[in-house]
């Protein structure tokens, strides 16, 4: 039995001192290397024996879309404004929700220019994480043609790695033309990032990638594409997840293949993984680096956040790709149901049953969508 300890690094989930004492020591650094050795594999086998790949493939050649020319970048975005608007939209001081009592506590004093520059830095730090993340998945991706052992996953693979550099390129131009700073990748997504990379297997950058760091984002972009009342960022965002649906239906359909072969003990350190992802990634939501360039005391902050419990219901949301997509690929039920119960522990079980994204992808391609609009209107 492998402890929280090994996994995470610490034996309980919610235990704060460990979440904050991870922390980017290198944040001036300009590049960052992660050691990895996996095997390039060739394929003789050119035959196309995966229909559902090759329909993906053929979907991801059509719906390519061009980040210079195909968003409103002459758009106008004053952040202020725009962060107030959400805060009208969304309610209250834009962050906490009213089940935390703040009173006595450093935001009892607040006012509106100080819950306005927390919107902004939250902003700033969000897309700042998207874009790293973004980055992971360029990374991955190129991995992934190398590594998987087929050919119609090295071609549909090819593509998403053309996505993800026009992801990472839309991020970031919109955080240097739009906002008003950028943050450094936080701690929790580096260190996930860095396992991802790091494991010479090929399937396990497939799970921490499209499994698990995708179907997070997938669930994150449609929330901040529901939230933003910004025209540009919502249209980007909406472009964006038309690709990541591909993404993690691309992850769904090689490893139920490939899942169902493993043993039980390879299982089971697949679920290890997904678990110790799903950690790395809820401790990110604290989003440290931010209460500490607002100048707040970051354990008094992040206290605060992990009481807040409308908040986490918001929050588990974020998950409501990946649990379902574990359950299609055996993970939540092997060994036990050993994930399951982690899951449950996380607060999330609750979605097992939502669709899993292994053909979401066809209904969300708001890019086919609009380019036959165009040619209706044109017509
Ligand atoms: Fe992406
Ligand atoms: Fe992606």
């Amino acid at each position: 039995m492998t402890s929280n300890m090994e996994m995470i690094g610490r034996d309980e989930i919610n235990d704060l001192e460990a979440i904050l004492s991870i922390t980017n020591t290198d944040v001036d650094a300009v590049s960052h290397a992660v050691n990895a050795n996996p095997d390039a594999i060739f394929t003789w086998d050119y035959s196309r024996s995966r229909p559902a790949l090759v329909k993906l493939y053929e979907k991801a050649k059509t719906s390519q879309w061009n980040a210079t020319t195909d968003l409103p970048w002459d758009t106008d975005v004053d952040q202020e404004k725009v962060v107030l608007a959400n805060m009208m939209q969304n309610g209250e001081n834009g962050f906490f929700s009213g089940d935390v009592d703040l009173s006595g506590t450093p935001f009892a004093k607040w006012g509106d220019k100080e819950w306005i520059e927390l919107g902004v830095q939250s902003q700033n730090w969000t897309l700042s994480q998207f874009l790293h993340g973004e980055q992971g998945a360029l990374i991955c991706t190129a991995r992934i043609v190398e590594t998987v052992p087929w050919i119609d996953a090295k071609y549909y693979a090819s593509t998403q790695v053309m996505d993800e550099a026009r992801h990472v390129e839309v991020f970031a131009k919109y955080l240097d033309d739009k906002l008003s700073g950028h943050y450094p990748i936080n701690a929790h997504l580096r260190l996930l990032l860095d396992d991802i990379i790091g494991d010479s297997r090929w399937d396990m950058t497939y799970l921490g990638m499209q499994i698990m760091v995708e179907g997070l984002a997938l669930a994150a972009f449609g929330f901040m594409h529901q939230m933003t009342t910004e025209p540009l960022l919502k249209q980007l965002l909406r472009y964006v997840m038309s690709d990541e649906a591909r993404h993690v239906a691309f992850g769904v359909l090689s490893l139920k293949e490939y899942y169902d072969e493993l043993s039980a003990a390879e299982v089971r350190e697949r679920q290890e993984f997904a678990f110790e992802a799903a950690v790395r990634m809820r401790d990110r939501f604290l989003q440290q680096e931010v209460w500490d360039r607002m100048g707040v005391d970051v354990k008094e902050a992040t206290k605060l956040v992990m009481l807040d419990e409308t908040r986490k219901i918001f929050q588990s949301m974020l998950f409501s790709k990946i649990v379902p997509n574990c359950k299609k690929l055996g993970l939540l039920d092997a060994a036990d149901g050993w994930l399951r119960q982690r899951f449950t522990e996380l607060g999330v079980i609750q979605f097992e049953d939502w669709t899993d994204t292994g053909e979401e992808y066809s209904a969300l391609d708001e890019v086919a969508k609009d380019r036959a609009s165009q040619a209706a209107a044109g017509a």
